[in-house]
């Protein structure tokens, strides 16, 4: 693992995600014709994941809008592919693995966009992804990506913390995919002390070897220590902001908390409309329709 992937003086990614309604069909049907571009792709050789953990999850039984972003042909997929392949050349060029989505304050989309995002990045060839859940206060990324199991009667991070279990024991694998989860766990009495554990380190650097990107889910920055805590032992950081609701004093006490060095991109969701880039999508689709 590199530290300090995101560089200082480096121009900061910038995506905007769109509020993902619950029907969206008629974009889907108009998106019909347009085709993904996807960024060149390496031939790229990971080791073998070996995971022990009989648990499994479903993608086709993720929220509706997760589902949504995996979907080749929507707006808000193409978004995330975008950050995929701005993420992938950063990959190349400074070798990030590890991470880290968080926020300012609570409910601006963190896990939304972290599982979204593992998705996006497992729908590549040949690319395995570990999503870990890590907001052990309140864990929501099994839900949202199809797990059956309530977040809790599985084991996951908070025993691999207390060195109870070790991580590839309690990672679940996607039915037929790439995309890997290490569930909350049992929550905590102590979540923050428990993060602050040598052991978080120790696991991310296996995961990082073993998957070939690990996108760790986290509560907000400004109410608890605990994003700030991992902040050091991850290589960048994604800072989710909800758009046109999130004051600008708060993404500024968040990003000096985080340490700006660490933030590699910002991912502005839930804005109303998409500028430059929706632009593009309807001019790209009026002229495939000639
Ligand atoms: N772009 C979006 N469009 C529609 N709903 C969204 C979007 N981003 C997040 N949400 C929804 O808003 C709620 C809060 O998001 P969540 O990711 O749980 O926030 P956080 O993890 O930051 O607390 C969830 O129900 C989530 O599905
Ligand atoms: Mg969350």
């Amino acid at each position: 693992m590199k530290q300090g992937g995101a560089e200082k003086g480096k121009r900061i990614l910038e995506i905007a995600v769109p509020r993902v309604e619950a029907s969206q069909s008629v974009r889907e049907a108009e998106a019909e014709e347009v085709q993904e571009v996807s960024p060149p792709v390496e031939a790229v050789v990971a080791p073998r994941v070996e995971i022990h953990s009989t648990v499994q999850f479903d993608l086709k039984a993720a929220d509706y809008r997760v589902k949504h972003v995996l979907d080749p042909i929507t707006l808000v997929g193409e978004q995330f592919r975008r950050l995929r392949a701005i993420l992938s050349l950063m990959q190349k060029q400074r070798g990030i693995k590890a991470l880290l989505v968080t926020s300012a304050c609570p409910g601006e989309g963190k896990t939304f966009a972290a599982c979204s995002l593992a998705g996006v990045l497992a729908q590549e060839p040949g690319r395995r992804v570990l999503l870990v859940d890590a907001d052990l206060r309140k864990p929501r990324a099994e839900k949202q990506v199809g797990m059956k199991a309530d977040a809790g009667t599985v084991t996951g991070l908070s025993e691999v913390l207390r060195g109870e279990i070790d991580i590839m024991d309690s990672i679940a694998g996607s039915l037929g995919g790439d995309l890997f989860l290490l569930p909350a766990g049992k929550i905590p009495a102590n979540p923050s002390e428990l993060l602050s554990s040598p052991i978080l380190e120790k696991s991310l650097k296996m995961a990082s070897s073993a998957f070939d990107w690990v996108v760790i889910d986290s509560p907000p920055v400004l109410a608890l220590s605990d994003a700030s805590v991992m902040a050091p032992v991850v290589d960048a950081i994604l800072l989710v902001v909800q758009a046109a609701v999130t004051p600008s004093k708060l993404v500024k006490e968040a990003t000096s908390r985080l340490g700006p060095q660490k933030i590699c991109g910002v991912v502005m969701n839930r804005v109303k409309y998409l500028r430059a880039s929706h632009y593009y999508y309807h001019y790209y689709h009026d002229k495939e329709r000639g």
